[in-house]
């Protein structure tokens, strides 16, 4: 295969995504197309997808926010708006990861990986201090019976199990900082719960504002 490109997602990508969305998540309801256009409108810059050569193969989507607001408590739908983006607040120092997925039948060959360096290029080019999303634990309604949701994220990062997300995110030089619980209760896969993950932008000049420029360069 040859190697995907990341670019800004535009509004003839909707089909597409909404039907690999549904792909990707079969017990979840997928966006829906005006979800989608919502996203979009609101915040143009922070949605991007992979494109491979027969279309697009996988996404990820961000929002602005005041990390403070949100920080001690909230749930995926709070945050996002039910997936509208209406809390997307550019005043806010912080990209927060909304989503992100890949074709079920490419993962594991650098997709995610040039997602997620797409996602520290907008925050890079936006001089937003940093990226901080609450990711999936998909892999522990295998463990639910046995530990909670604490300790298997630890074992997650101590190395002794391995999450498709957190171990993912984890090689993307993202920090484990705690878990959610009841993030998004429809994700039975992960019991509803959630680990919040941090990565810092080096090159965050806090003396300088944040731009929100018309196009970045991925
Ligand atoms: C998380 C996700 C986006 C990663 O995408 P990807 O294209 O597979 O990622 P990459 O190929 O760049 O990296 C995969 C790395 O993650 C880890 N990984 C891959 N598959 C894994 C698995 N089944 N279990 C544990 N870790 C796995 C490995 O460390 C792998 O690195 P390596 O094989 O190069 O050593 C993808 O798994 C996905 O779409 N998952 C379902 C949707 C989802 O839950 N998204 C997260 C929302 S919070």
């Amino acid at each position: 295969m040859k190697h995907p490109r990341v670019r800004q997602t535009r509004p003839d990508d909707i089909p597409a995504l909404i039907e690999l969305q549904a792909r990707v998540y079969p017990s979840i309801p997928a966006w829906s197309r005006r979800k989608l256009r919502e996203q979009l409108d609101v915040f143009p810059q922070g949605q991007i997808v992979a494109e491979g050569e027969n279309g697009v193969v996988g996404c990820a989507s961000s929002m602005i926010v005041p990390w403070d607001e949100w920080a001690e408590s909230h749930s995926w739908k709070e945050i996002t708006g039910a997936g509208t983006f209406e809390n997307h607040n550019p005043d806010g120092k912080t990209l927060y990861g909304a989503e992100v997925f890949v074709a079920p039948e490419l993962r594991g060959k650098g997709i995610g990986h040039l997602l997620y360096e797409g996602r520290r290029t907008l925050c890079r080019a936006m001089n937003l201090k940093r990226i901080i999303a609450c990711g999936r634990l998909p892999g522990y309604h295998q463990y639910a019976n046995e530990m909670s949701v604490e300790f298997y994220a630890r074992k997650v990062v101590w190395g002794d199990l391995r999450d498709m997300v957190l171990s993912f995110q984890l090689k993307e030089g993202f920090s484990y900082c705690g878990i959610v619980e009841d993030y998004l209760p429809e994700d039975k896969e992960s019991c509803g719960h959630a680990s919040i993950i941090a990565w810092l932008n080096p090159d965050y000049d806090p003396s300088r504002p944040t731009t929100i420029p018309e196009e970045i360069a991925l």
